[in-house]
């Protein structure tokens, strides 16, 4: 009965993970989001609790339940992310899962709905939001032994995420094919490469998010570990 699945390879470790996308309030009753279901992240959180740590879980809007056995922080927008995953640190693994909106409106959302005018709509200019992978791979104290990135790429899908492991400063890029062609956003399935801070790739078929989340913390575990690097 080798490979148990109850093998607890992460106990005692501290986990973070970030999961689903963010909503930038346009006004009280708009947003800027996208399509992330939420799913990979909340099976990551899932999987680390089965391995045996202590998850907290900072979740944009979603429509799936809470994963069972993991602390879970509600946030709307990118700001707020960032604000509770700082709260949540340290950690021994973060893990950076969630869809944050780039942008957010320029205009703080006030409290009274934009309302048309006649005169057509009025331009909206965007800000970018702040980096919460980056802010948390670059802490100058405190950071996490292990910081992972994922990358939703349409194109060239290993060459951007090479290229995002370095601006990012993370450990490792878990990068998929988010064309409609990959249909993985919002779907069951998703065929993986983990990409290392040297360049190195590693493939997987294409499983269900919960089987690459339970794959995932074994990898962990050996990078932890200092296994591969
Ligand atoms: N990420 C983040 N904060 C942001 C933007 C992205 O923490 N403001 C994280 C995501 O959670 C993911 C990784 O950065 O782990 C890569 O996200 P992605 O959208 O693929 O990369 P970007 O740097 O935003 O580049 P682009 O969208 O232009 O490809
Ligand atoms: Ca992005």
């Amino acid at each position: 009965l080798g490979g148990h699945s109850g093998e607890q390879v992460l106990a005692g470790r501290r986990v973070l993970v970030t999961s689903g996308p963010t909503h930038e309030p346009i006004d009280p009753v708009r947003y800027i989001a996208n399509r992330s279901s939420g799913r990979q992240g909340h099976a990551i959180a899932a999987a680390a609790a089965r391995a045996g740590a202590a998850v907290t879980l900072v979740s944009g809007p979603v429509g799936i339940p809470d994963p069972p056995g993991v602390g879970v922080v509600r946030v709307e927008s990118a700001r707020e992310m960032l604000a509770a995953v700082e709260a949540a640190l340290p950690a021994d693994i973060a893990v950076f899962a969630a869809a944050v909106a780039d942008w957010r409106p320029e205009r703080e959302a006030g409290a009274k709905k934009i309302k048309k005018d006649g005169a057509g709509p009025a331009p909206m200019p965007l800000v970018e939001n702040p980096d919460i992978l980056a802010t948390v791979a670059r802490m100058p104290t405190g950071r996490p032994p292990l910081v992972v990135g994922f990358a939703a790429e349409t194109e060239a899908v290993l060459d951007h995420a090479r290229a995002k492991i370095a601006r990012k400063g993370c450990d490792l890029i878990v990068a998929n094919d988010v064309s409609a062609e990959g249909g993985v956003m919002g779907g069951i399935d998703n065929a993986v490469h983990l990409i290392g801070r040297d360049g190195s790739v590693e493939s997987w078929p294409r499983l269900g998010k919960n089987e690459v989340a339970r794959r995932l913390m074994a990898h962990f575990a050996g990078m932890l570990a200092g296994r591969y690097r």
